[in-house]
């Protein structure tokens, strides 16, 4: 597991460094470490809200939103138009906020006009609350829950959170990774929420997983053991954000020299197996403090599954006999991917593992309604690249804003 080594070789080559170094001046524009999302995206310079739902089962969530740019709006009686933006497995809403605001996808978004919101699903640093139940990392009733739960429960009811706070009726929508899973889920079981979305995004989309190649797919075969293993030790949390640590580490080793710095950037770049000219090493201290964020072993058990059968879009597999009393067939059921009519576009990276170009193809032939199907033109793009890497500013995220204001220009009234 990429993450894993990240941790061992991150935590060594950090605590050596720092003990060979000592401590000295903070290098130059290095950004400060914050340990909230509101205070990352105020430091750079845009207004921030934090919100609340609660779920039918109980579970606490926060909304990030980014009102409007760094200028206010001029004309404050039009309403901007909601954008809803999903995170990855194990992430936050800080992926979004980590900026800088030229490259990143939220703060063009805002500047453009846009009232950007950044959802968090249970079990994340910022969705760890519940009306009566436990949240520790061994509570087995909290982290009870796959990715399909996220996307059938806290989905939908974001998404109605949303139109009821702007008055809006349909908002745009750009996921990453599981968010594309979770986006494709919701539209396919609750095609309702298809006329509330206006275009949506996938970086990276992950439904068919027959041709991926990532690190994950020799763990895939074990998944059973593995997750039983984890819960017979007591752990229901997967890749938690060791807050306290985190930050002590990384927030502040990394940034003491020049050379802390730039040894977490290639101590993380190898972990994630990224080139380390490819991101900023000014933010690898901000990473390293809110990735990962914690998920639950149900949500790793359900990517071990799409990887490994043979290339089917199913719900969670319970086993034979609680599929019949659960579905009614000894199999769990496909997700009917036809009936996702919402306007889609792909973007794609030609050595993402997670989310193969050959998958992607797949999938644009089982959705109706793809105006876009974009294999990156830049050489080695991973799965990673789509929130690291420099050029994601020009080959993603400000084509997704020229997308965006096209549609809404072809379709105001
Ligand atoms: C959880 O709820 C408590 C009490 O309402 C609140 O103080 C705390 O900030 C919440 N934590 C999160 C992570 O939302
Ligand atoms: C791999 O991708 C190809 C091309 O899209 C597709 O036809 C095939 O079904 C995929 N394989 C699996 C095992 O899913």
């Amino acid at each position: 597991m990429g993450l894993l080594n990240f941790w061992t070789i991150s935590f060594c080559l950090t605590m050596s460094s720092a003990i060979l170094l000592g401590e000295y001046e903070d290098p130059p524009n290095i950004r400060t470490v914050h340990h909230r999302v509101l205070n990352i995206i105020q430091d750079w310079g845009y207004p921030a809200e934090e919100h609340f739902v609660t779920t039918k089962d109980g579970y606490i969530l926060a909304l990030h939103r980014i009102p409007h740019g760094r200028q206010a709006r001029k004309d404050q009686q039009a309403r901007a138009i909601p954008v809803f933006l999903g995170h990855c497995l194990v992430g936050s809403s800080a992926m979004w906020a980590f900026g800088p605001p030229e490259y990143s996808l939220a703060y063009l978004l805002a500047d453009a006009g846009y009232d950007v919101w950044m959802p968090n699903i249970r079990g994340n640093t910022y969705s760890r609350n519940h009306t009566h139940l436990d949240t520790c990392g061994s509570c087995s009733e909290f982290w009870d829950f796959n990715i399909e739960t996220s996307a059938l429960i806290d989905y939908p009811l974001f998404i109605d959170f949303i139109l009821e706070h702007t008055g809006a009726s349909d908002l745009h929508f750009a996921g990453y990774s599981m968010g594309t899973t979770q986006f494709l889920m919701l539209m396919a079981d609750k095609p309702e929420y298809n006329q509330k979305v206006r275009t949506a995004y996938l970086l990276g989309p992950t439904a068919f997983g027959g041709n991926a190649t990532n690190p994950m797919l020799p763990l895939a075969q074990h998944a059973e053991y593995i997750v039983g293993t984890f819960r017979l030790f007591g752990f229901q949390e997967f890749l938690p954000n060791l807050y306290g640590l985190q930050s002590r580490l990384f927030g502040k080793m990394c940034r003491t020299t020049a050379l802390n710095l730039k040894i977490c950037t290639e101590a993380f770049a190898l972990s994630i197996g990224l080139s380390s000219d490819k991101m900023d090493s000014n933010l690898v201290p901000l990473y390293m403090t809110h990735m990962p964020a914690g998920g639950s072993l149900g949500q790793f058990h359900q990517y071990a599954q799409l990887f490994r059968n043979g290339g089917k879009f199913t719900k969670f597999d319970y086993g034979t006999l609680s599929n019949l009393v659960k579905y009614g067939s000894s199999e769990p059921p496909e997700y009917d991917l036809s009936q996702v009519s919402a306007p889609v576009a792909f973007f794609v990276g030609d050595n993402d593992g997670f989310a193969t170009k050959a998958d992607a193809d797949k999938l644009f032939d089982a959705l109706p309604n793809v105006f876009q199907n974009e294999l990156l033109p830049s050489e080695g793009w991973t799965h990673l690249d789509f929130f690291l890497a420099h050029d994601a500013k020009e080959l993603v995220n400000e084509r997704i804003v020229h997308f965006i204001q096209d549609f809404d220009a072809a379709h105001s009234s």
